[in-house]
């Protein structure tokens, strides 16, 4: 009875330091002086965004944060259940500040759930703070992952992904020869997680040919069980933060994600005990080799073996789904707009002849294959709510206050869409994008801003380019004929933007 009691007691306290916690967020918002709805009391904005859902359908979530703005102006703020506020702008110049000009003063990313904060996604670049565990903070991660990317790196994993990309065009031939409608979102998911498979985790990864791939299940699973409405010690995690680490071994996520961590840790010791023979060029082995070079340069002891798995998953994370779903979108619109297609695909047939191997110089270089990736990024960023900073420290910008921290996010599809940079913002138009055109680089941002931007866009850039390429050289893609929607329905994922069923097209073969 006493033991009861002695619980309940815990219990009440607890609640009522919660309670106290949210009600001092909320007074900083209202001192800030920046316009928001009021927050329910214990979930904060999260009262507003499911009455927004349950009002309008999961459909209408990318329009959520286009509305705060267009009724509070430039800036709003939104209320993280336990997490401080967090302000929302599409003000250019406090973006500017915030993310490039006083950078320094806002290295941190915006204060996470305990489950992206904790290991392995702690010490991610994703996510690792200015100073990190283990004297490896931000700035050192980054300085170790930076080298793994540059053009040099890429065209040394260009055979790797280049031969996805030829087992994903041979897998689509029986699809293109029957003129069956098919998801091809599905596909590029499994294009996506090889190459992540075979870059960052040392796997062989075919999950094109074998749905069963042991990393192919795996991922999915992770990946998808990453959302609060799969995984209930999410769920419990943002509303008490505190209680995640006593519950998260009874949820299925932590084992799948243990299960993955224990296959990254073979590869690494093997890698470690076979150096000469593991000589391959993928992420893995790069971070390896430039941590190496760090220590003996700087005189710091090694990275250790959990900061490197934390950033394999990191890459994972910001890898798979996000390039998969720019290839999806990329598709379906090269589907919806056939003259696009058609001057796309003359672009493809002038610079390989029939029987040429795709290099990649060349296809980094087509223009008008530039327009199309840049004109999809805009309309579809598949990234839209990731890009934020926490100050750290107390910072003015113009009129705005932004006490130490609060986070400042720059919601990408909202600066895609505004009109007073992109005229006509929902129209697909790779003109946008011809030579010559100026636009504020603020303005384009699907990979982010400043010098804590995505990592792996060149990553991103050369598997986009050279899926399309080798698929428009192939094949015509053609809409479902069964669906008349004028845009592809899409809902707002974590961070991301992406289909709500499927992308469905059919396949024709270009003779
Ligand atoms: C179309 C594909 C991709 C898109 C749209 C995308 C977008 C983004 C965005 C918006 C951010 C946040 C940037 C910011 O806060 O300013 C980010 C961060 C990051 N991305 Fe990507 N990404 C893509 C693919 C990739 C790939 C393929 C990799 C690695 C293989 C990658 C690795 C990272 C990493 C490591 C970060 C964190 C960087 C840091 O905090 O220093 N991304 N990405």
């Amino acid at each position: 009875m006493a033991v009861i009691g002695i619980l309940l007691a815990i219990a009440i306290a607890y609640l009522v330091h919660c309670a106290y916690e949210r009600w001092q967020h909320y007074q900083i918002g209202k001192k800030i002086g920046v316009p928001h709805d009021p927050p329910g009391f214990f979930l904060g904005s999260f009262t507003q965004v499911s009455a927004y859902v349950q009002k309008y359908g999961v459909e209408r979530m990318p329009f959520f944060h286009l509305e705060q703005f267009k009724k509070h102006g430039e800036n709003f703020i939104i209320f993280n259940a336990a997490i401080l506020a967090q302000i929302n702008t599409r003000n250019l110049e406090v973006i500017r500040n915030v993310f490039i000009k006083q950078f320094s003063k806002f290295v941190d990313r915006e204060d996470v759930h305990p489950f992206f904060g904790n290991f392995p996604m702690g010490e991610s670049l994703l996510q690792v703070g200015k100073t990190g565990p283990h004297d490896y903070g931000w700035k050192a991660i980054r300085s170790v992952a930076s080298p793994a990317f540059t053009t040099g790196k890429m065209k040394q994993m260009f055979p790797v992904i280049h031969e996805r990309c030829l087992k994903l065009i041979s897998v689509l031939k029986e699809k293109a020869t029957s003129g069956v409608v098919f998801d091809i979102y599905d596909e590029f998911q499994a294009l996506t997680l090889d190459v992540i498979g075979r870059t960052a985790f040392g796997t062989n990864a075919d999950s094109l040919s074998d749905r069963n791939d042991h990393f192919y299940t795996a991922s999915r699973k992770y990946v998808g069980s990453m959302d609060y409405r799969e995984s209930f010690a999410i769920k419990i995690g943002f509303i008490f933060p505190s209680i995640f680490p006593f519950i998260v071994a009874f949820d299925k996520l932590y084992w799948i994600q243990r299960g993955l961590i224990n296959d990254l840790r073979k590869v690494l010791s093997y890698r470690k005990q076979h150096a000469d023979e593991a000589r391959k060029v993928d992420l893995i082995q790069l971070m390896l080799k430039e941590d190496e070079e760090r220590q003996i340069r700087e005189n710091k002891p090694a990275m250790r073996e959990d900061t490197i798995i934390s950033n394999c998953f990191g890459f994972l994370i910001a890898g798979y789904e996000t390039t998969s779903t720019a290839l999806a979108y990329t598709s379906w619109l090269l589907a919806q707009h056939p003259e696009v297609q058609s001057t796309l695909h003359n672009e493809i047939v002038e610079a390989f002849d029939a029987e040429d191997e795709v290099d990649y110089d060349t296809a980094m270089k087509l223009p008008y294959l530039n327009t199309v990736y840049k004109e999809s990024l805009r309309l579809k960023p598949p990234v839209v709510t990731f890009c934020a900073r926490t100050a750290l420290e107390d910072v003015t910008i113009g009129d705005l206050h932004i006490p130490r921290g609060v986070s400042v996010s720059a919601p990408v599809h909202c600066i895609h869409w505004d009109e007073k940079h992109w005229p006509d913002p929902f129209k697909f138009d790779p003109t946008r994008f011809t030579d010559g055109k100026q636009h504020d680089p603020l303005t384009w941002i699907p990979f982010g801003i400043g010098p804590r931007m995505c990592a792996g866009m060149r990553f991103a850039e050369m598997e986009l380019k050279l899926t399309l390429v080798e698929l428009i050289r192939k094949y015509e893609i053609l809409p479902d004929p069964s669906n008349t929607d004028s845009d592809l329905k899409s809902t707002l994922s974590t961070v991301l933007l992406r289909p709500v069923d499927g992308v469905k097209v059919v396949l024709k073969n270009r003779s």
